[in-house]
């Protein structure tokens, strides 16, 4: 159905009225633009009902019904259920807030996988479970590949794993992992998977049921969203979580608010639901008056947003490895799977800094760090440098955008 159709991108970019300015957002991995359809509900939230929700007054039922269409709109961006997630203030404090949910059923001796490619969220919280008596072990990247390989975590794995956190896609590597095969090797040695998807979330369509995943996690001021976290919790792995809420607050499946001790912002969440929107208004223009349900209108966006990207990505991971003074992080010979379009980088004997800060002063909104992945920055022996540069596509980017990084880039290697 999607075959001859191609992203409108100038349509895309109208929503976005930030994109207007001569300069190039190519920090679309930090965080991405939001579309008017967000910035309308926020405005509509906050002049019109910005009071407790769901107390019976008009006012209170029209911020609760915002409420709840934010939720609905951010569970289905994953294909969840609404009942299903937890919007929470970030991933980095979801995944504390699991950490101590979850701690209750780790004994001394029990072991945790983490790895040391992941963004410090999905890390630190796990690793000071050691306290407890819980073994950490580390899933290292493979020197050759920067990457995640099967074959690395498969001797870690023992009757004694019960959890193994890893990532959907690096916000440094930028490789896809096969999350279902990992998360079936890892319920074959009766373990549970925790996910992160932030990286991943704004490029592909993603699936949380087919995946299997026992938690994922993403941000939705990362896909065009305000600035939350949301967590993803199959219903059995949910039920084993412990109240973090006051003990008052009941536990029994309202895991919203047994996993989000304070509640979710209220106003962001409203917002939320002009992703949704968003994603409609899109499907609308590329695919007038098709009659599809939500998760058919967003594969087919997603299926244009992907090969848009492919391509865009493609054209920067040419330009980067024809240059033989620039080391693309997974990106060597070694490189097995397919990307996003987020490429860190170095360049012999240059600081990042001094990279990022041309190439800011060239229009380019780019910036050089550890961007909290510090782990795998020291991994791959980027610290020296101060960390990477980093450039990174979404869908709202253009050909154009490429030319003026290629140019940018160009002048300053
Ligand atoms: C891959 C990845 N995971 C987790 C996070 C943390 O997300 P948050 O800022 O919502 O805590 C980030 C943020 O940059 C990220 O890139």
């Amino acid at each position: 159905m999607t075959k001859d159709i191609t992203l409108d991108v100038e349509f895309c970019r109208d929503h976005f009225s930030e994109l207007a300015g001569d300069w190039v957002l190519m920090e679309n991995a930090g965080g991405t633009l939001v579309p008017r359809q967000v910035i309308d509900r926020l405005n509509r939230y906050a002049s019109h009902c910005q009071v407790q929700p769901g107390e019976g007054y008009p006012a209170s039922d029209a911020a609760q019904t915002m409420i709840d269409e934010g939720r609905a709109a951010l569970a289905a961006l994953i294909n969840a259920d609404p009942d299903e997630i937890v919007v929470g203030p970030s991933t980095t404090s979801n995944v504390y807030v699991l950490s101590h949910a979850l701690a209750p059923l780790l004994a001394p001796g029990d072991e945790i996988i983490v790895t040391n490619q992941d963004h410090e969220a999905n890390n630190g919280a796990w690793r000071r479970l050691a306290a407890l008596g819980v073994v950490v072990r580390e899933w290292k990247m493979n020197r050759e590949t920067d990457d995640l390989e099967l074959e690395d975590l498969e001797p870690l794995l023992n009757d004694r794993t019960r959890l193994v956190c890893f990532t959907h896609c690096s916000n440094i590597v930028g490789m896809i992992h096969d999350v279902k095969a990992i998360v079936k090797r890892i319920h074959a040695a009766g373990a549970m998977a925790c996910v992160d998807g932030v990286a991943y979330t704004p490029h592909r369509r993603v699936d949380v049921k087919d995946l299997d995943v026992d938690f994922y996690l993403y941000s939705p001021y990362k896909i065009f969203g305000p600035h939350l976290g949301v967590l993803y919790g199959k219903r059995e792995a949910l039920a084993k979580t412990a109240n973090q809420n006051h003990y008052f607050v009941p536990d029994e499946g309202d895991y919203q608010r047994s996993l989000c001790p304070g509640g979710p912002n209220h106003e962001l969440t409203a917002a939320a639901g002009g992703i949704a929107e968003y994603f409609d208004a899109l499907h609308e223009h590329h695919f007038p008056g098709a009659n599809l349900a939500q998760p058919e209108r967003l594969d087919n966006m997603f299926r244009l947003i992907a090969a848009h990207e492919t391509a865009l990505a493609g054209r920067i991971g040419d330009y980067l490895a024809s240059k033989p003074s620039v080391r693309v992080v997974g990106q060597g010979a070694a490189a097995r799977r397919e990307r996003v379009g987020v490429f860190a980088f170095l360049v012999e004997g240059r600081d990042s800094r001094e990279i990022a800060e041309k190439l800011r002063a060239a229009g380019i909104g780019a910036f050089a760090d550890d961007f909290y992945a510090a782990r795998c920055i020291d991994a791959i022996g980027a610290r020296p440098q101060n960390g990477v540069v980093r450039v990174s596509v979404v869908h709202y980017n253009s050909g154009r955008d490429v030319d003026r990084l290629v140019t940018a880039l160009e002048n300053i290697l």
